[in-house]
């Protein structure tokens, strides 16, 4: 860090976020099996879905709607991802709440955790949102960390920040999808159990340290406060 001015990280972020578009909100709701009997009631269709993902104690059920499409789901394209817990027992017989039902507990029925951003270059907007001082759940001792999965001469990438603000548990999603030719995957191959797992359990992580519900996007407790000992101007 530090090693590049504000002028040039602009300038990145100009070219890695040219072409961003919406790619899906992730909401938490109780039961994933009520919202998508709402959603197809309302004409939507069910995409990727998986049962269980997590680990042995606890997990969640997810389902993605979206729009009807002949073949093939171009970014852009509403999508949204419900996600239920499953909640479990450890071995002294105490309840243990899934990530999901924390999330459940602290903000009610269906609201949204995250919100995932289509862009062209994935690394371009995490190294530049790296340098403005974002911070990623999905980081290690080295710095952020991009999640790959790859499958159908396609790769998956994204990348998660840190809650927008303190209190929200909300963050945003970056992701890529490459693929030769660029064609559009089906919407059901836009979404990968080894990501979905892979922010699973860095989220689990967030939420045993008790830092999930309590920093921003900065890691820090006050958001109004980052921007202004940043000099980030507010808008009149
Ligand atoms: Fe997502």
């Amino acid at each position: 860090m530090g090693a590049k001015d504000n002028t040039t990280i602009y300038l990145d972020l100009r070219n890695g976020l040219t072409g961003a578009c919406f790619d899906h909100l992730a909401i938490i709701v109780r039961s994933r099996k009520v919202e998508q009997a709402l959603f197809e009631y309302l004409g939507l269709q069910a995409g990727y879905s998986r049962r269980a993902i997590g680990n042995t104690v606890t997990s969640m059920d997810t389902v993605v709607m979206h729009t009807p499409v002949a073949e093939s789901t171009a970014a852009g394209q509403l999508q949204i991802a419900f996600m239920s817990g499953n909640d479990g027992i450890d071995t002294d017989g105490k309840k243990i709440l899934s990530q999901i039902s924390e999330y459940f507990a602290r903000r009610g029925n269906f609201f949204v955790q995250h919100i995932a951003i289509r862009v062209q270059n994935i690394h371009t907007v995490v190294n530049a949102w790296s340098a403005l001082g974002v911070k990623f759940i999905t980081s290690d001792e080295h710095g952020p960390h991009i999640l790959l999965d790859q499958d159908m001469g396609a790769t998956f990438l994204q990348c998660f920040t840190y809650p927008v603000v303190e209190g929200s548990g909300t963050f945003l999603e970056l992701k890529q999808i490459t693929r030769p030719g660029e064609t559009p995957l089906p919407t059901s191959k836009q979404f990968r159990d080894r990501n979905v797992e892979g922010l699973w359990e860095h989220v689990d992580r967030l939420i045993k340290d008790d830092i999930i519900f309590k920093v921003n996007i900065f890691g820090e407790p006050d958001l109004e406060k980052s921007l202004t000992i940043r000099g980030i101007p507010f808008p009149a």
